[in-house]
């Protein structure tokens, strides 16, 4: 059994996980500092968005040097600290790789803008203007705005996917692989238990870079995305993670790649985790679904579909950095929160592994940030047209005292709503009815379920209103979410093990009776 197959990840975006030094963003002493609350919750790894060297120009997406600890994060030492001790609590460590773009104020980047002759220009995409002057081809920035910059002094359009400050490599040239076989081994000597890839559908473009056929969003995000099949998801991709997989296999104690692969097409995504390729790669279906239960029990089929393709299992997301947090998405407030119990616990009961997003276990909603102290570029290359991800990025409340709550000892770095203190850590913790306290108490059910959650699955048939399926191992589990707002009474036998809420289901006599927006684990 390996480990990563049904782990719990828990993903730090650092920025806003807690602050060491008080300069108001989080970093790696901060980390350091909460790794007894990590355990105490019962994660089994930890995934920590990018920390190198970088202009920030997207928050740390945007990388300058791939082997180094960027200061206002902390050093190497502290690296390789958070690995030691996270290791010691038996908790693992995943990096973020961002391989589809550097920073343009990489050195290569650097070197390739001097002259088009510059051996590094190669490893860039620039191409001639297109006869009337305009860019190569129609694709459009992920983030708003023409993928394409116009780089005056040498006369010809560089491609970024992203933003300007984020050019894209050219996965063609070997150069590339070397470098990043060189970055991998890196992290995976210093100890790594492996990596999450960003964009990893992307890397390879078109050779002839073709015009898109059509553009659309991607759903349940803000970005816009290029539907059709030159700007990213090329065969050659593969090959890429063929290679790397054989590094990470080469290494002892099981590394893991895990690939953001942000396309919402089950067959695609299997291609990915082929058993010589990515181990885990995660899967948006829930992140796309409204709080309604035939649109959830699609996006789980969906996803089960993935899994029947490779025999391998899918991965489970409620929220992460990039889109709004699902409390605010299930309808907000207490409301919202209710339903984020019964996802997790949904959630929970599902094959494969689950990645929880830093401050869901707290129930945080999205935050409203005044635009004058916004700072993703998406609201920026949108014109203000789209809000930007600021809001699911508000740092932390460890304790209950305005205005930093224990995040820092400075400013944050973005202001933190002056009525978290509530949903605190310290104001959660000793209280058995907090969301806090439910999350532990469900990835405790988990744990000692895992036979089950690791065996067959089944769908029951069921009220429309609710989703209903069997676990099951040496014992059956069934889980129940009540998408409705009224309780209904369901022909279940067996014990109740677990529900979203304390009193939230019943048992009435040979039957179960569970509350609305609710959900329960039942042993049969
Ligand atoms: C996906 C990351 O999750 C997002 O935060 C970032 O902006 C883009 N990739 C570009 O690196």
């Amino acid at each position: 059994m390996t480990w990563w197959r049904e782990a719990v990840f828990y993903q730090i975006y650092i920025r806003s996980f807690s602050d060491g030094n008080g300069d108001g963003l989080g970093d790696f002493p901060g980390i350091l500092g909460k790794l007894d609350y990590l355990e105490w919750l019962g994660i089994d790894a930890i995934w920590v968005t990018p920390f190198y060297p970088s202009p920030m120009a997207d928050h740390g997406y945007d990388v300058s040097d791939y082997k180094a600890v960027d200061p206002v994060f902390g050093t190497l030492g502290d690296v390789d600290a958070l690995l030691e001790q996270a290791h010691a609590r038996g908790i693992k460590v995943i990096f973020d790789i961002v391989p589809n773009h550097t920073s343009d104020q990489h050195p290569w980047f650097q070197n390739a803008i001097r002259a088009r002759s510059d051996p590094d220009r190669d490893k860039y995409i620039f191409r001639a203007p297109d006869a009337d002057g305009g860019p190569p081809n129609n694709w459009r920035s992920v983030f708003g705005g023409p993928a394409w910059t116009f780089h005056e002094p040498t006369g010809e359009y560089f491609l970024h996917l992203f933003a300007p400050e984020q050019p894209d490599l050219n996965w063609r040239n070997p150069e590339v692989h070397e470098y990043f076989d060189g970055i991998i081994r890196f992290w995976l000597d210093l100890g790594a238990d492996g990596f999450r890839i960003d964009v990893a559908h992307a890397l390879y473009k078109d050779e002839m870079l073709r015009s898109q056929p059509e553009i659309r969003r991607v759903p349940g995000t803000q970005y816009q995305a290029l539907e059709g099949t030159y700007a990213w998801d090329q065969p050659e991709v593969h090959d890429v993670y063929r290679r790397w997989r054989k590094i990470g296999d080469s290494y002892p104690g099981d590394r893991v790649f895990v690939g953001e692969v942000f396309i919402l097409d089950p067959a695609t995504v299997a291609k990915y985790t082929r058993p010589d390729e990515l181990h885990l790669a995660f899967n948006f279906f829930l992140v796309a679904q409204p709080w309604d239960p035939s649109r959830m029990k699609h996006a789980i089929s969906l996803s089960m579909e993935e899994m029947r393709l490779v025999e391998n299992k899918p991965t489970w997301v409620l929220s992460n950095h990039d889109v709004v947090r699902h409390v605010t998405r299930f309808g907000g407030g207490d409301l919202g929160r209710r339903r984020a119990r019964a996802a997790l616990l949904m959630m929970m009961a599902l094959p494969g592994a689950k990645f929880i997003y830093q401050g869901e276990e707290l129930g945080l909603e999205q935050v409203e940030i005044p635009d004058a102290l916004k700072q993703d570029p998406v609201f920026f290359r949108t014109n203000g047209k789209k809000p930007g991800r600021d809001g699911c990025r508000v740092p932390l409340p460890w304790t209950e005292s305005a205005p930093t709550f224990g995040f820092t000892a400075g400013e944050p770095w973005l202001p933190i709503p002056p009525e978290w203190g509530p949903l605190s850590v310290a104001a959660q913790k000793d209280d058995s009815e907090s969301m806090l306290a439910f999350y532990k108490e469900a990835l405790l059910a988990s744990k000692a379920n895992s036979e089950s959650i690791r065996g067959g699955f089944e769908w029951l048939e069921g009220p429309e209103q609710c989703v209903i399926f069997k676990r099951s191992g040496s014992h059956s589990l069934v889980c129940v979410c009540n998408f409705g707002s009224q309780a209904i009474t369901l022909p279940l036998s067996g014990e109740i093990m677990v529900a979203s809420e304390g009193e939230g289901a019943r048992k009435v006599g040979s039957a179960v009776e569970l509350d609305g927006n609710c959900a329960v684990w039942l042993r049969a």
